[in-house]
């Protein structure tokens, strides 16, 4: 039988032991990107919230390191973000490094309330101190009040806090941090509203001609695309003080069930929207068939944007560095003659792959991916008539909950060229699948069996339609 070992990926932070949600305060600074993450020492299941930290140089490696903040008499600490206060305009700064400040929630457990606090580290994010006036932010109307997204607006000299509050989001701004002005709102009559908004992040985004647009990204929990959590985004304007769009569709940053509270690094050096997401969905989370520990965040991707059929969307990426996971090449072809198996394969040994295909659709309808063993499978089909990718867990091994009947729908109509590139990571017990070069994601967990050697890749008709395929292990 399959255990903890077999489930936990190699390519993808998880914590040593027990509990983690969110992804928190990913700031870059001094050589190191930080992980911080919402995070229960005590059990594998959800429960009073620290944040726990880990550190990387090239976003496969990662080190835990030990836990950044506790709760207090203020209560727990759930999510929010970190910058790097260049111009020490907090006044926190103590020695020779930038002070690292971070703002999140506090949650007193007694009523449920939610305020904003402080915290900061003077060196290079290995020790944190709470700032001596917290709360810095109170809202006595609101119940759900979370989550902040702080970043320096360059046009007004001012830090912008996007936060949470309900099935809204509320942009502050302030001077230094600890003094915060309420500005506007935005998400009334707009977007996904069958949960609550969680997890905002807003950012400027470029083209790939650098041309630049402004994202929000909200997370929504439950009313998320199929089924339970989910993230939904905003392309538009900020002027500093307000966001605008005018989007009337709402957008899916992931399709799939298991990209949730993801949002971008701070002070990333290359400037990139470097996102990373929960790779888990709050209706099953706690009862995934890990023990010890439980959930694992997505790899790191990359978001830009571009118009696809006339309209802006995000279109997200494998951060590059998967060249640094990326392995010996198991099979490598154009132009297969017609269906592709590989049943039983030893070389396939171990669940851990990186697979790009084209397929071309100009003389089939659907074309499906089996990944499997002797005792589960996962089906990944496209129907071209239908204009829809779905990823069926039904035989995967473990039983989703709730969700769909185990079957995940992205909708997504070819292009012209009838071509499909799949790009895929297989994580043993995850897969993060892309819709030529991004423009759709869907990011699943899995639960098999046993790890996967099995491999097919088969169309409804027998003819030539696998242009090209790539199917590489992970290694590192
Ligand atoms: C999202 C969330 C956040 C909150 C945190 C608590 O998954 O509900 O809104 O800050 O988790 O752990």
């Amino acid at each position: 039988t399959v255990g903890d070992n077999d489930y936990r990926p190699d390519f993808h932070f998880t914590p040593q032991k027990n509990w983690m949600n969110d992804p928190n305060g990913m700031v870059y600074y001094a050589g190191e990107y930080h992980l911080f993450y919402q995070y229960n020492p005590n059990e594998s299941v959800w429960g009073p919230m620290h944040w726990g930290h880990a550190i990387s140089k090239d976003l496969v490696n990662w080190e835990e390191l030990p836990i950044a903040l506790y709760p207090d008499n203020l209560g727990n600490i759930f999510s929010g973000s970190i910058v790097v206060d260049t111009n020490n305009t907090s006044g926190f700064k103590t020695g020779s490094e930038s002070p690292l400040v971070a703002v999140f929630t506090h949650q007193n457990p007694a009523n449920n309330k939610q305020t904003q606090s402080l915290a900061y580290s003077n060196d290079k994010g290995r020790t944190w101190t709470k700032y001596a006036n917290n709360p810095v932010l109170v809202n006595n109307n609101k119940a759900d009040f979370r989550d902040p997204k702080v970043s320096w607006h360059k046009g007004t000299q001012k830090w912008v806090m996007t936060l949470a509050a309900g099935d809204e989001i509320m942009f502050y701004t302030s001077t230094n941090l600890k003094n915060w002005e309420y500005k506007n709102s935005f998400g009334k009559n707009v977007g996904a509203h069958g949960g609550v908004w969680e997890c905002p992040d807003l950012f400027k985004i470029k083209d790939i001609n650098g041309q630049e647009t402004w994202a929000l990204l909200v997370s929504i929990n439950p009313g998320g695309p199929n089924g339970g959590s989910g993230t939904q985004y905003f392309l538009g304007d900020f002027d500093g003080e307000t966001f605008t769009s005018s989007q009337v569709e709402t957008l899916w940053l992931d399709y799939g069930t298991d990209n949730y509270a993801g949002v971008t690094w701070s002070n990333e050096p290359n400037g990139r929207n470097l996102f990373i997401g929960w790779m888990s969905n709050w209706s099953y989370a706690q009862n995934v068939p890990t023990y010890s520990y439980r959930s694992a965040m997505t790899f790191p991707r990359t978001l830009h944007w571009q118009k696809s059929n006339g309209k802006s969307i995000i279109v997200s990426k494998l951060a590059t560095e998967l060249i640094y996971a990326t392995g010996a090449t198991v099979i490598e072809k154009t132009d297969v003659p017609s269906d592709l198996e590989l049943l039983d394969d030893a070389t396939l040994g171990g669940g851990k792959f990186y697979l790009e295909t084209t397929l071309d659709f100009s003389t089939i309808n659907k074309a499906n991916i089996k990944w499997g063993n002797k005792s589960s499978s996962v089906l990944i089909e496209y129907d071209k008539a239908n204009g829809e990718l779905t990823l069926n867990r039904a035989e995967s091994g473990f039983k989703f909950n709730n969700l769909n009947g185990n079957i995940i729908k992205c909708p997504y109509v070819l292009p012209a060229s009838n071509q499909l590139k799949i790009s895929m990571l297989v994580d043993k017990s995850s897969m993060e699948i892309f819709l030529n070069d991004g423009e759709r994601v869907l990011t699943a967990l899995v639960f098999p069996l046993a790890p996967f050697n099995n491999l097919e890749i088969t169309a409804n008709q027998k003819t030539k339609f696998i242009k090209k395929i790539k199917l590489s292990k992970l290694s590192k």
